[in-house]
């Protein structure tokens, strides 16, 4: 069922507590090395601006223990909040739901914000704990969900705080559920989805929930040398997901049986070690050297995979093809990321590595969508019910 956005209720000259997610990353210097997550909830902040809302945002940052810790304060956030609104005042508290909070919000006027700390400095936080949510929820009249990175979490900022004030989605949770959704459910075929990570284990729940609506599956990345086992090739001492054997059978057979057309690597870059600059060569998929390790997708499978992405109306990217953080094995990764960019149909990259190679790499543009959340776009692609979007009020 649709879900209430900000347009659909009043918070003119309200207190609206937003939930966002500025889990980002802070430098040696103590500043934000990454401002991705606070532009994106940009547009709701400002949006609840021009309403004349007060606007409390509330966040976590990296997995403290609980407890207060500097290392995770969300000052630097603050700081860089800042500057891309330099015209709102902004108000750091201190603290989540103390007297620095409460006196600051009391204090604050229409049309300015206040930054509340970590939210993970309390450990009610992750226990989801109902009293904390209360407390949270007695600073605001309206509770604004916009923190698409955090939804899959059930916690008392993100599912908790909803049970006590009318509870609506901000619009990256509108944006993020909107285009991942649409593909979905209402794909433009060819519908092609490309998978990369570790362990097949971690993404079978994807693999499943895809191989019932995409046209082509193509797999690479760590994953794909337990496919590759899974089909009697020697594999060497490339990385083995050795209790999903069974599964990636279960799963070729399943491809087939939809006639989904599984793509896996036909080439691989092999090295002697895992090292940046190790000994290296490509050779066909099913004769890697015993002594060797797969860690990248060769040119063929570039080509091969480049010309099925290509042909694309409707394109899902998550998990890199290789060691993408190694010059020497992040061809695929590139190759894989190129054809997205030159594709012309509606491409989507699932957050986490996937999102940072298109970043890194100056594709970040050509994309159509690059999800915030990585954990969080993951589940959802997995059709999972997501805590932090169910809790909120239906329309
Ligand atoms: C993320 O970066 O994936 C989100 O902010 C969630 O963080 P978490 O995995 O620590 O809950």
């Amino acid at each position: 069922m649709a879900k209430k956005t900000i347009q659909d209720i009043s918070v003119s000259g309200k207190k609206v507590l937003v939930r966002v997610d500025f889990n980002v990353p802070i430098n040696d210097e103590g500043q934000v090395s990454d401002d991705k997550r606070i532009v994106a909830a940009l547009p709701t902040i400002q949006y609840l601006l021009n309403q004349n809302a007060k606007v409390i945002l509330c966040s976590h940052l990296g997995r403290p223990k609980g407890k207060p810790d500097p290392k995770f304060s969300l000052a630097p956030v603050g700081a860089r909040l800042s500057e891309l609104l330099p015209d709102v005042k902004i108000w750091f508290a201190e603290d989540t739901i103390g007297e620095s909070a409460k006196s600051a919000i009391a204090d604050m006027k229409d049309g300015e914000i206040v930054l509340l700390e970590n939210v993970r400095f309390h450990k009610e936080e992750t226990d989801n704990d109902p009293d904390f949510a209360k407390q949270l929820a007695s600073l605001a009249d309206v509770y604004v969900s916009d923190a698409f990175g955090t939804v899959h979490r059930a916690h008392a900022s993100t599912a908790g705080v909803a049970s006590y004030l009318p509870a609506v989605a901000g619009f990256l949770i509108g944006k993020e559920l909107g285009v991942m959704g649409e593909a979905l459910e209402n794909p433009k075929r060819p519908f092609v989805a490309i998978l990369g990570g570790a362990k097949v284990s971690d993404k079978i729940g994807v693999i499943k929930n895809l191989l019932s609506k995409c046209d082509s599956l193509i797999i690479g990345g760590g994953m794909a040398y337990t496919f590759f086992k899974a089909q009697g090739y020697e594999i060497g001492q490339s990385l083995l997901d050795a209790d999903s054997i069974e599964l990636a059978k279960e799963l070729l057979d399943e491809a087939k049986a939809r006639n989904v057309q599984l793509l896996l690597p036909v080439d691989t870059v092999v090295a002697k070690e895992f090292k940046a600059d190790a000994e290296h060569k490509t050779v066909p998929s099913d004769r890697i050297p015993a002594d060797w390790q797969g860690l990248d997708i060769g040119s063929e499978s570039i080509e091969l995979f480049r010309e099925v992405i290509l042909k694309a109306k409707t394109v899902i990217w998550n998990g890199p093809m290789g060691v993408f953080e190694f010059p020497a094995f992040a061809l695929g990764t590139q190759g894989v990321a190129k054809a997205c960019a030159e594709c012309e149909g509606t491409t989507i990259i699932g957050g986490g590595d996937s999102a940072s190679a298109v970043k890194k790499l100056g594709f970040a543009d050509r994309m159509t969508h690059i999800s915030t959340g990585g954990g969080a776009s993951l589940e959802f692609l997995e059709g999972k019910t997501l805590p932090g979007v169910a809790v909120l009020n239906d329309k």
